[in-house]
C-alpha cells in the first residue's frame, strides 16, 4: 500500500492534496471531532458562528485568542514538512487545500496554500472591511478593534452558515476536478464544500489515497487507506 502511494505520488503530473485537523495533531493542535476534539468539550453553535458573535463577541474572541496561544506555541510536524519538502522538489502542478486555519502548512514552506476555512492570523473590520494580519497571541485587548476606523475586528476565518472564500474554493475545485493522484490527509470528510472534494477528484478519475489514523467517510473511494499518522506516513510516501 505505502510503496503504490509512493509510486503514483512520484509519477504523477498533477498533484492535490486536502488537509485536515488532523494533520496538526501531531504538533500539539487539538482537533475537532474524535477524542480530545474541540466540539467535545465546546460547542460550534456557542463558538464558530455569525450568530455566536453577535451575541457574544469577547467569548468568541477569548476562545479564538485562546487557540492562537496553542498554534504559536506549536511547530510544524513531520507531516507539514513533508508536503513543503515534496512541492520544493516539483512545484508545477501542486496544489495544497486545507481546511485548517493554523497557519502550520506556510510556516513549514509550503507555497501553494488554497485557505478554505480562513486564517487565526487574519483579522478582518466588522465596520470597514479592513482585513490584515496579526501574530500578536495574546492579543493586547479583547475584543479588538480596527487601527483604521476604531469598529470591532472579527477573526478572519470561516464560520458555519458563511461563504467560503471564493478564489480558494475555486483553486480548489479546480486542482480537485484536473489531478491525477489526490491525497486526502487527517480530516473526517464531513464538513462541506471540502468534504466534496475528493469524490469530485475521484469521479474525474483521479487515484485517492487517504492518511487518517481512522476511517472516514472517503475511506470507502480510497484507492490506498493507510491508517497511521500523518507524522509518519507522509515522510514515507512523499519523500
Ligand atoms: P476533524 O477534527 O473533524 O477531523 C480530524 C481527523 O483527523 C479525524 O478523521 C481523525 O481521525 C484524524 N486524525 C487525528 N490525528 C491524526 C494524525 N495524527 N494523523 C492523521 N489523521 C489524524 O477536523 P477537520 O476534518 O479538519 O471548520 O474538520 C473540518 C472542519 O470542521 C474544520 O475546518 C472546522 C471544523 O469545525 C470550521 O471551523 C468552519
Amino acid at each position: 500500500m505505502t510503496q503504490q502511494a509512493r509510486d503514483w505520488l512520484a509519477q504523477a503530473r498533477r498533484v492535490c492534496v486536502l488537509t485536515g485537523a488532523g494533520i496538526s495533531a501531531e504538533s500539539g493542535v487539538p482537533t475537532f471531532r474524535g477524542s480530545g476534539g474541540l466540539w467535545r468539550e465546546f460547542r460550534a453553535e456557542d463558538l464558530a458562528t455569525p450568530g455566536a458573535f453577535e451575541r457574544d463577541p469577547k467569548l468568541v474572541w477569548e476562545w479564538y485568542d485562546w487557540r492562537r496561544g496553542v498554534v504559536s506555541a506549536a511547530r510544524p510536524n513531520a507531516g507539514h514538512e513533508a508536503l513543503a519538502e515534496y512541492e520544493r522538489r516539483r512545484p508545477d502542478g501542486f496544489t495544497l487545500v486545507t481546511q485548517n486555519v493554523d497557519g502550520l502548512h506556510e510556516r513549514a514552506g509550503s507555497r501553494a496554500v488554497e485557505r478554505l476555512h480562513g486564517s487565526l492570523w487574519r483579522v478582518r473590520c466588522t465596520g470597514c472591511g479592513r482585513e490584515v494580519e496579526d501574530d500578536r497571541a495574546p492579543l493586547p485587548e479583547l475584543p479588538p478593534r480596527c487601527g483604521e476606523c476604531g469598529a470591532m475586528l472579527r477573526p478572519g476565518v470561516v464560520w458555519f452558515g458563511e461563504m467560503l472564500p471564493e478564489a480558494a474554493l475555486e483553486a480548489a475545485v479546480a486542482a480537485a476536478s484536473s489531478c491525477e493522484v489526490m491525497l486526502v490527509v487527517g480530516t473526517s470528510a464531513v464538513v462541506y464544500p471540502a468534504a466534496s472534494l475528493a469524490p469530485l477528484a475521484r469521479r474525474a478519475g483521479a487515484r485517492l489515497i487517504e492518511v487518517n489514523v481512522e476511517e472516514t467517510p472517503a475511506s470507502g473511494l480510497a484507492d490506498v487507506h493507510l491508517r497511521g499518522s500523518a507524522g509518519v506516513a507522509l515522510p514515507r510516501i512523499l519523500l
